[in-house]
């Protein structure tokens, strides 16, 4: 599959892995990310460009989407995928952070599915897939900045996936559990007996990978998932999927 991609974040984890497929299936890439040297990895391919830019600057968003016109002719999909941890306490956490987590992990969406409905029009429809989290269906202790950004997307997913069906672009999100990635390797080289811990209240007891974020991600923006618009998949090993009064079945010895 040809696919036309814009990947934000795709400089490292989640993002980077789904650039990868996308180009392994075929396609091509407008990489986005803050730095040049995060997309130093893409050299040499002529079916990505590396975009250096920041996902909460409306401009920006608006250039990438331009890049993929401009480089590739057309746009069919856009991963909304770049994020930033936040977490606190509720009575003195610094509000600048769960700002932060707001314009980065819910506002820059906005800005994103803003500036590509046009492109997207010129095609005849195409695919947004947002990068959310589980920890959009729960809460979880002092990530209430992160919490509340990522239900937050959750819903503009559903919401824009209502508003864009007559355009033919389809907006799914999906909602990764424990990934090992650059926002998450502080926890496996700080607190390595956290990062065993969790993996006790993951029903196929291990942290995910970059690659199986990034595969799903890769379904929903292609046509093998034409009829699926507004839903959030978890990507989180059942993480999510019980009562929350139980403990997941031990792992065999
Ligand atoms: N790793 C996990 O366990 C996990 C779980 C659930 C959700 N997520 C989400 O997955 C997405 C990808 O995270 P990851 O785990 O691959 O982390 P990562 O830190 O490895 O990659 C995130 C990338 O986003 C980029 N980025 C951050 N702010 C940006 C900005 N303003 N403009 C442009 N790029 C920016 C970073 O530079 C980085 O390269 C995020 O939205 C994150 O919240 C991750």
């Amino acid at each position: 599959m040809n696919t036309v991609a814009v990947v934000t974040g795709a400089g490292s984890g989640i993002g980077r892995a789904t650039a990868e497929i996308i180009l392994a299936n075929g396609g091509s890439v407008v990489a986005f990310d803050t730095t040049a040297e995060s997309l130093d990895w893409l050299s040499g391919n002529d079916n990505a460009v590396p975009f250096v830019g920041d996902v909460t600057r409306q401009d920006d968003n608006r250039a990438a989407v331009q890049h993929a016109e401009t480089a590739f002719g057309r746009l069919d999909a856009l991963m909304l995928n770049a994020g930033v941890p936040a977490s606190g306490s509720i009575e003195t956490l610094d509000m600048e952070v769960f700002d932060r987590s707001i314009e980065v992990n819910l506002r820059a969406v906005v800005l994103g599915v803003r500036e590509s409905i046009p492109a997207f029009r010129r095609t005849g429809g195409g695919s947004i897939v947002i990068t959310a989290s589980a920890t959009a269906l729960g809460g979880e202790p002092n990530r209430w900045p992160y919490a509340a950004a990522k239900a937050g997307a959750v819903n503009l997913a559903r919401s824009f996936a209502l508003d864009l069906a007559n355009d033919r672009i389809r907006v799914n999100a999906v909602c990764p559990g424990p990934i090992s990635t650059g926002m998450t390797r502080r926890i496996e080289d700080n607190t390595p007996d956290r990062y065993e811990a969790l993996k006790t209240m993951i029903p196929l007891h291990r942290w995910g990978t970059a690659h199986e974020v990034g595969e799903v991600i890769a379904f929903l923006a292609s046509p093998l998932a034409s009829f699926v618009t507004g839903v959030a998949i978890p990507v989180d090993g059942g993480a999510t999927c019980g009562s929350g009064q139980t403990v997941p079945v031990p792992a065999p010895a």
